[in-house]
């Protein structure tokens, strides 16, 4: 049976043609960080050697052609969540965007004010929150999780004091997909403003802040085909006029005057400093590569490849996988324990067969409490990825089970 998305995708990722201890890569990380299409690479290159200048700054031509470029990239990423492009703010990752919210809108809150988040938060929407709280004695309270990896939505968490409601749409952990729309209209009811992470949602399904009505979205560049050191952090317009800066400087001012300042208009007075202008275009490239073959066709080939990894990988005996059971809950991650080995021996043996899992906490300490482990392994799928991938895996888990007889 064929997939959405045929093989020969990989043809267009350079990395492919690398050998890892002499075994073609099988690459099944990309939930931490994904692979680059050549197109991206050579946006970089070419950005370089005939286009560098600073943006926003010169009157001359290559000034003028990296500042549209630039903000070119904005645009694109704008159409590409059904934004306005002054509501994209360019940061360095998602865990910048979110340390930019829990600052701007954080500090503002109070003693008694509740922020409310999910015991299965990746620590970048997690640890910010915590700490502003502890600053201004605001009380964090956690939605939680059950052992099926699911969400449990206690309406009682959903108070006149809660201010804001930060929440994964999808986990890096279990690949959960959360019911946001139901959050978003809980938070709304009461006057809370919702913060999505959207790190492992916006790479591989289609977005539409306007329909979902999220009040601020974040995402990372390097999970989505673009370039590390690039983030994107959505905003009601409205909401983004009234807030103030996260970080000063050059750039995000109007006016400056001694013993004030005034703040440039939006996306600017939240991109402080010369930012990651190759980067940022290259974002823009990567969103017309996902654009071009259709973020549905992306999201039906995961779907199929997810259904056929959990089916091989139940067959293997010793494997205990984490998460929801009803695949239509969840996206292509796949969290799991083989026999009582250890993740990272796991993955250090995998390894040797060319193929990288990620095995650890996975940046998600409070949910490996909940799940009563110290650890897992973790499958993450993209478009690149293949059956065959998934057969050569669960192939060296056995090899994997020998080791360790
Ligand atoms: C759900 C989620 N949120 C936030 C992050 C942090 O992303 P970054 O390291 O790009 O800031 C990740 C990264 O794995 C993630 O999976």
């Amino acid at each position: 049976m064929k997939t959405t998305i045929p093989p020969s995708i990989k043809n267009d990722f350079p990395i492919f043609k690398r050998k890892i201890h002499g075994k073609p890569l099988v690459y099944l990380d990309s939930a931490s960080s994904s692979q680059k299409p050549r197109q991206v690479i050579d946006t970089i290159k070419d950005y370089y050697e005939k286009t560098h200048a600073n943006i926003h700054r010169g009157v001359y031509t290559l000034s003028e052609e990296a500042t549209l470029a630039y903000e070119d990239a904005h645009r694109k990423v704008a159409r590409f969540i059904n934004a306005k492009f002054k509501e994209i703010i360019f940061t360095k990752n998602t865990t910048e965007s979110i340390n930019l919210l829990a600052y701007s809108l954080g500090l503002e809150l109070k003693k008694g004010d509740e922020i409310l988040l999910t015991e299965m938060e990746h620590h970048s929407n997690l640890v910010p929150w915590q700490q502003i709280a502890k600053r201004v004695g605001a009380a964090v309270k956690f939605m939680k999780v059950s052992q099926e990896g699911e969400l449990v939505i206690d309406n009682k968490l959903f108070t006149p004091n809660t201010k804001i409601v930060a929440v994964t749409h999808i986990s890096n952990v279990m690949g959960t997909i959360n019911p946001i729309k139901e959050i978003i209209q809980k938070a709304r009811s009461i006057g809370a403003k919702v913060v999505i992470d959207a790190a492992q949602s916006a790479p591989h399904i289609p977005i539409d802040v306007k329909e979902l009505d999220a009040d601020f979205l974040a995402f990372s560049s390097h999970k989505m085909l673009g370039p590390t050191g690039v983030g994107v952090l959505y905003g009601k317009q409205e909401f983004l006029e009234k807030m103030t800066p996260f970080l000063y400087g050059g750039d995000m001012i109007k006016e400056v005057k001694l013993e004030d300042t005034t703040f440039n208009d939006l996306p600017w007075k939240f991109e402080a400093g010369t930012p990651n202008i190759a980067g940022g275009i290259a974002l823009g490239t990567a969103i017309d590569y996902l654009t071009n073959i259709g973020m549905h066709s992306i999201d039906q080939h995961e779907k199929e490849l997810l259904q056929y990894a959990h089916e091989q990988l139940s067959k293997v005996k010793g494997i205990t996988i984490y998460g929801p059971r009803d695949l239509k809950k969840k996206a292509g991650i796949i969290a799991f324990n083989f026999e009582d080995i250890h993740p990272h021996d796991v993955s250090s043996i995998l390894d040797t067969e060319g193929i990288a899992i990620r095995g650890g906490h996975h940046c998600a300490m409070p949910l490996m409490k909940v799940l009563d482990i110290q650890a897992s392994c973790r499958l993450s799928l993209y478009l690149y990825n293949t059956k065959e991938d998934i057969d050569v895996l669960v192939k060296a888990l056995e090899k994997v089970r020998k080791v360790f007889k």
